[in-house]
């Protein structure tokens, strides 16, 4: 990406910034600015807020109008415009209708300081990596999630109502043939994560350690129709649906032992971390792309040594990060970067 134009988005009346293609670092006080910034890019990418579901949080107080746009290096643009309580999206100047047709345009990672408590955070936090993750590389996937979700609230929200076994029959149907689908691909994608992730995660902890991402999923091809059907009753009574692919987790194993039980805190860092990093390489093989990484304020959560790690890591790539101050890991490491200081709402460039 070359280039946003921002225009009553949160706290920011007006803004034009132009990244250098490889590390852009906006610094500045608490409360300026930054992970506004962050969340306009995670508009673009991906149609939604990283924050909300209510888009009219995203329009600057007072007002009633905001737009974000964002041109890339070669001239294409994504447009999202808010008017009237309405988002309208345009890639290359062509207004879209589903959000699906955004998918790919901008490949990004994105890592703050929640996704450093994935570990630990409950599976819900979980399914979500991985649903954004696949989503971005396979539209499939997203179709197919969209579908089978769509389905599980038509059911849950007649589950009062008594349904007949016909309307059962017709829901549980839907919902493992979708389901199966998406069990499938998330196989997939964990086997191909575990490939990267063991390499950087090993790299990471000097060979010391190894890491091992499970997929944990609630049903699988062969029980999820006697499992979805035996439970009809219970359901009714708990009034939601208790097998799926709803309720998959994943786990995460070090040297053999559970990260989430026996990790230490900096080891749960760690996992999450590499997980971040091993999904640019699935990105490049998937896309061919290189995703840009959004690090919103992610160093201050991170030892020395991860630090060095990590700032050594993304240099090559193109990155937005956020931090308070300039470091001088910061300074010294990242000389090529562009620096922008970020103050009530507005940048300045240099340091
Ligand atoms: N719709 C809005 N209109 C105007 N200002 C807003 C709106 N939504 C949020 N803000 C303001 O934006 C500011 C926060 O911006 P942001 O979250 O980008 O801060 P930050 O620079 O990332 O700070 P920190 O270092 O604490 O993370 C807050 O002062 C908040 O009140
Ligand atoms: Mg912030």
């Amino acid at each position: 990406m070359q280039k946003i134009f921002l225009k009553n988005f949160r706290n920011i009346d007006e803004a034009l910034i132009e990244f250098s293609d490889s590390v852009n670092i906006f610094y500045g006080q608490n409360a300026q600015g930054k992970t506004n910034l962050i969340e306009a890019l995670y508009l673009c990418a991906t149609g939604r807020s990283i924050r909300t579901n209510i888009e009219q949080e995203m329009i600057k107080f007072g007002s009633s109008i905001a737009s974000v746009k964002l041109a890339f290096f070669n001239g294409e643009t994504i447009c999202v415009n808010f008017e009237n309580a309405k988002k309208n999206i345009f890639v290359n100047g062509t207004q879209i209708t589903k959000l699906g047709e955004l998918l790919g345009k901008l490949p990004i990672v994105i890592f703050s300081p929640e996704d450093l408590q994935l570990i630990k955070s409950n599976p819900s936090a979980r399914r979500k990596f991985m649903d954004t993750e696949i989503c971005q590389i396979n539209k499939f996937y997203y179709y197919k999630l969209k579908q089978y979700y769509r389905i599980l609230h038509q059911r849950n929200a007649f589950l009062k109502n008594n349904p007949t076994v016909e309307m059962f029959d017709v829901w549980d149907n839907q919902l493992i043939e979708h389901g199966l689908k998406i069990i499938n691909e998330r196989e997939k994608f964990i086997q191909k994560i575990n490939e990267q992730a063991a390499k950087i995660y090993s790299h990471i902890t000097n060979a010391n350690e190894t890491l091992r991402v499970i997929y944990k999923p609630n049903v699988t091809s062969e029980d999820f129709a006697t499992k979805i059907k035996k439970h009809r009753d219970y359901d009714i009574f708990n009034g939601s649906t208790s097998n799926g692919i709803h309720k998959d987790d994943l786990t995460f194993e070090i040297n053999g032992k559970s990260a989430k039980i026996y990790g230490s805190q900096g080891q749960q860092k760690t996992v999450a971390l590499t997980l971040k990093l091993a999904e640019i390489n699935l990105i490049h093989e998937a896309t061919s792309k290189f995703p840009v990484l959004l690090l919103d304020d992610i160093l201050s959560e991170l030892d020395e040594s991860r630090r060095h790690f990590l700032i050594d890591y993304v240099k090559k790539f193109q990155v937005v990060l956020t931090c308070n101050n300039l470091e001088n890991l910061i300074k010294k490491n990242l000389t090529a970067a562009k620096f922008f200081r970020v103050q009530c709402g507005k940048f300045f460039n240099g340091e």
